[in-house]
């Protein structure tokens, strides 16, 4: 198929998209609770002519996926869209406000819902035309860490013949339009973890009769920086933050205990054991040098998003020929994380930046930030992108 037929037919999607995209950014629903989310995705694509539609996933009425058959033989391809809201409440006086209160669309997947949903109207419209099939994956709970979405899919077989795999995210730090690609490692792993040094309360003017919990923790967050410092080879990526401490509450007593929260983020699963490792060492030999008890739990959440080369290059390419060479980019290596990444542990899988950014429209806000908001004149652009993808990746053999 054509890119410059596909792009006219996502022009012709623009009016559309934006009232859908404004319809869900009304509507958002948090991880696992995209019940209506979901319904609304079931009930478009029954719309376009979509046969089996399939709603849940790990026992939750959540998440949908839809498989699009072409009239050629081919292989299978998936495309992902995440489709839940954060725990926020969202600011400013938009006509397409959240109306739940608590909830917000404030990282874009409401555009996301909108693009995939457009993308599965446009390919089923050629679907003569296609050589293979395509699974269209509305993945719930993206941003619950613990317990996110993909690795529910993944587990109950939706990458199941599936060849090869594409998500695309809005990005606001980027000019609406760019596309940003990148081979290899683009976002990094993360993994959570909590510490409690517990030692002995006492009176503050009597240090001698305490075992101080709070001067460990002082200690601890600094000697847990040499990890990343003194352990880590310098050429390598990791960063180390905490992100709560609570350690007691009045001016003269020295409290029982003190507790911390924190992540740990990198690319290499090497570097990423190394970081593991040296985090329990440190916090066990600071408990023991300060006479204090130690518990930890460590969490393993996202693992890092790398992307396959050529998929990766399939992607520029096509991005290239939709917005044009000036318009594409190389995506620097991002610290945040992606449970995109668990598809990629199974297949080939490219995950990529579409720009929507735009100072006079107030949506270069930070994402998970408020006032978040996305420029809907990017969402032809994604349609056409993700369409001509798709195309292209069946197409190559
Ligand atoms: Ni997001």
């Amino acid at each position: 198929m054509d890119v410059t037929q596909i792009k006219d037919m996502a022009r012709k999607m623009a009016a559309g998209a934006t009232e859908m995209r404004r319809f869900l950014h009304a509507r958002p629903e948090v991880s696992w609770q995209e019940v209506e989310t979901s319904r609304f995705i079931a009930s478009k694509l029954e719309e376009i002519g979509f046969k089996d539609v399939k709603i849940g996933t790990d026992g939750k009425p959540v998440g949908v996926v839809a498989d699009l058959k072409g009239k050629k033989d081919g292989p299978l391809i998936a495309l992902r869209s995440d489709i839940d809201a954060l725990s926020l409440t969202e600011e400013g006086d938009l006509p397409y406000k959240s109306q739940s209160g608590g909830a917000a669309h404030a990282c874009g997947h409401d555009g996301h819902i909108t693009m995939l949903l457009h993308t599965a109207k446009l390919l089923y419209s050629i679907k003569d035309e296609l050589a293979g099939s395509v699974r269209f994956i509305f993945q719930p709970a993206e941003e619950k860490g613990d317990r996110s979405g993909a690795p529910a899919m993944v587990r109950e077989g939706v990458l199941d013949g599936v060849s090869a795999i594409a998500g695309m995210h809005l990005w606001a730090h980027v000019s609406s339009g760019k596309v940003q690609w990148r081979a290899g490692p683009v976002m990094a792993s993360v993994d959570g973890w909590k510490v409690k040094f517990t030692g002995k309360g006492g009176h503050g003017a009597m240090p001698q009769n305490a075992v101080d919990p709070t001067v460990t923790s002082a200690n601890f967050i600094l000697a847990l920086q040499t990890i990343v410092s003194r352990e880590i080879n310098p050429l390598e990526t990791g960063v180390i933050s905490v992100g709560k401490l609570v350690s007691g509450d009045v001016i003269n007593i020295i409290p029982e205990s003190a507790e911390m929260i924190g992540n740990i983020r990198t690319f290499n699963p090497d570097v990423r054991d190394k970081m593991e490792a040296g985090f329990r060492r440190v916090a066990d030999g600071i408990a023991a040098t300060y006479r204090c008890g130690a518990e930890i739990e460590y969490t393993t959440l996202y693992p890092p998003v790398i992307n396959d080369r050529a998929l990766a290059e399939l992607l520029r390419d096509t991005a290239v020929q939709v917005v044009g060479e000036d318009n594409v980019e190389e995506s620097p290596m991002l610290m945040t994380s992606e449970d995109f990444s668990f598809y990629q542990k199974k297949v080939p899988g490219v995950f990529f930046f579409l720009g929507s950014g735009d100072e006079a429209k107030g949506t270069t806000v930070p994402h998970h930030s408020p006032r978040f908001n996305i420029d809907d004149d990017v969402l032809p652009t994604g349609i056409a992108l993700m369409s001509s993808f798709a195309c292209a990746a069946l197409e190559r053999r």
